[in-house]
């Protein structure tokens, strides 16, 4: 049975519950270059829930864009999907677990005619920063949840999202649905995949800081997440999503696409609807996604590229428009709740069709050339080379060629690929790094000088204010610098004028800027500064200013501290809880 307007339904309930709807945030996150998608619906709100108060109050819903690629491969069984969205509820020091159990109960059993014999749920069973979560339990026991389906489990099944992520966090309790005709056990075991988890609601009171500590936020939060694929097809009465009204008028079209029926065919049609969903919804973003070689571009390369090879398999005619009568299919299915789609439907198109005509000039010569090298290969083992040369000369991602393997019982070094990729990666980011460079350095000096003056007042921060202080984030324009940084307090005006005084003595003092290359590991032990070590290559540049800073950087930097003019603080704020924000101005 066609359930409709289930995100109308969500929101209605949790309007009736005081709550403000805000709208989705974009797929590709904005100020945030830490993760390349929204996995979650709660991550646009991380600032809130670490305190900054919401301009639509604290109590908030939605239905929010996300994707998460890292089991791409798993993509073509029942349940797993790039993009998906996540409907969810968040109390921003306002109510806590009575509040958000209730209603979860409340708009499952009453709105949603979930019969409470086919819920069970999993609470927190303490560790050595939060006792059992006793409390949620008896809320559980109160609404009618027997004894035997409130199981406590751990850190790993019950707290959000794990003990080694840093950021907002809590326990959470999850909530199961028994799907299957099969009698109902008395008992809940989280092991019996018959019980399928329809809804997460976290205590988000906590944040992980980066040296391992835990400490209390400054409000109780709650941050609960339903993913909609999945509640549509338990509410549906289907165990495969793609059979549910989410998927099944576009898994149609692939039929008639195809002249192939679903049956015998599932995987192939579940790859293609779901990376063309994918792709689609990428490329209408703001952010203006375009299919490369690097972050999310190729992420976005790879859904349209592995589409493609599985359209293949199906023998559609690739030169045909059946990538175009699928993306509009799912334009016109989403537009409603996303008018982003509609608006950017040319630029999707467009997007399909011109990665789908460079891919397919390549990909029968590669074929013929993954043949070749698969009749000669040794130990049914394709080495690094050779995945690379099929990746470089003919477009193909690793997965592609590993699938392609793998159908002839061929192991890839996916290993040594992984390897190179990145090294190429580099060494193309190096080259972009030199265009940048030449560009700044012939319009830009005052960038350049601001940038230099960074590392001074990162320096100077350090010093005066204290070790644990951090770059989050600078913004370099030629009529200022902006420069976040973590740190517990306001500054007083003399913290801010021994700040700027030392950062102008340094530039009086006349220190070379010096550019030196080391191992990654070297760099970190010396104790150069840094904001995101995974993001850097094996190799580093480090520029040395004296011996007052240490940072790895791509440049560009001044030769010379006494090329800078002094400098100015114009303005200290707050911009997220724990983080400070420092404009500053060159003044003579
Ligand atoms: N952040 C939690 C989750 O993604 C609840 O929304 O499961």
């Amino acid at each position: 049975m066609k359930v409709e307007n289930l995100r109308e339904k969500y929101i209605s309930f949790f309007e009736s519950k005081g709550h403000k709807m805000i709208p989705s945030a974009p797929v590709v996150p904005e100020n945030d270059p830490s993760v390349l998608f929204n996995t979650a619906g709660m991550q646009p709100l991380v600032p809130y829930l670490m305190g900054q108060p919401h301009p639509y109050g604290t109590r908030l819903c939605d239905y929010q864009k996300c994707m998460r690629t890292n089991d791409l491969d798993e993509v073509g069984d029942v349940t797993h999907h790039t993009f998906f969205e996540m409907l969810g509820n968040w109390s921003l020091g306002d109510y806590f677990k009575q509040d958000s159990i209730t209603w979860s109960f409340e708009l499952l059993t009453k709105v949603f005619e979930i019969p409470v014999e086919r819920l069970a749920v999993t609470v927190f069973k303490g560790n050595d920063i939060v006792s059992a979560d006793d409390e949620s339990a008896n809320i559980w026991r109160s609404l009618g949840i027997s004894e035997k389906k409130i199981k406590f489990l751990g850190e790993d099944d019950n707290w959000w999202p794990n003990m080694e992520l840093t950021g907002p966090c809590g326990p959470d309790t999850e909530i199961f649905y028994f799907r299957s005709d099969d009698d109902i056990p008395e008992e809940f075991d989280e092991n019996d995949d018959r019980w399928v988890e329809i809804w997460n609601n976290v205590f988000m009171q906590y944040n992980h800081n980066e040296d391992g500590t835990f400490t209390e936020l400054p409000k109780k939060n709650v941050d609960t997440g339903m993913g909609l694929e999945r509640i549509t097809s338990v509410l549906e009465g289907v165990t495969d999503n793609y059979m549910s009204s989410i998927f099944i008028d576009i898994i149609e079209k692939i039929e008639k696409i195809s002249g192939l029926e679903y049956i015998g065919n599932e995987k192939a049609m579940r790859i293609i609807a779901d990376h063309i969903r994918s792709a689609v919804f990428i490329s209408a973003d703001p952010a203006g996604i375009k299919p490369s070689n690097t972050d999310q571009g190729y992420i976005l390369r790879r859904l349209i590229r592995r589409a493609i090879r599985y359209a293949k398999k199906l023998n559609i005619d690739i030169n045909s428009n059946w990538e175009e009568i699928l993306a509009l299919a799912i334009i016109d299915k989403y537009s409603k709740y996303y008018p982003e789609l509609e608006q950017n439907k040319n630029v999707v198109l467009d997007v399909l069709k011109s990665e789908k005509i460079k891919f397919n000039r390549t990909l029968e010569k590669g074929l013929k050339e993954f043949e070749k090298m698969v009749s000669k290969v040794e130990n049914k083992k394709l080495d690094k080379d050779h995945a690379f040369r099929l990746y470089d000369t003919f477009g193909f991602p690793i997965e592609l060629t590993v699938e392609l393997a793998n159908e002839m019982g061929i192991e890839v070094d996916e290993v040594g690929f992984a390897e190179k990729f990145k090294a190429h990666q580099e060494i193309s980011r190096a080259g972009a790094k030199e265009k940048f460079k030449g560009g700044l350095a012939s319009t830009g000096d005052l960038e350049t000088k601001y940038h230099t003056a960074t590392h001074l007042l990162n320096a100077a921060l350090k010093e005066l204010i204290g070790s644990d202080v951090h770059q989050r984030g600078s913004n370099i324009t030629s009529e200022r610098m902006r420069f976040d940084f973590s740190c517990d307090h306001k500054l007083t005006d003399e913290e801010k004028q021994n700040v700027e005084n030392l950062v102008n003595k340094w530039i009086d003092e006349k220190y070379d800027v010096i550019k030196v290359e080391m191992k990654k590991e070297e760099a970190i032990n010396s104790g150069a500064e840094c904001m995101f070590i995974e993001r850097y290559p094996d190799v580093v540049t480090v520029y040395k200013i004296g011996d007052v800073s240490a940072e790895l950087c791509g440049g560009p930097h001044v030769k010379n501290t006494s090329d800078l003019s002094h400098i100015k603080i114009k303005k200290e704020e707050a911009v997220s809880a724990g983080v400070r924000r420092i404009k500053a101005v060159f003044v003579d």
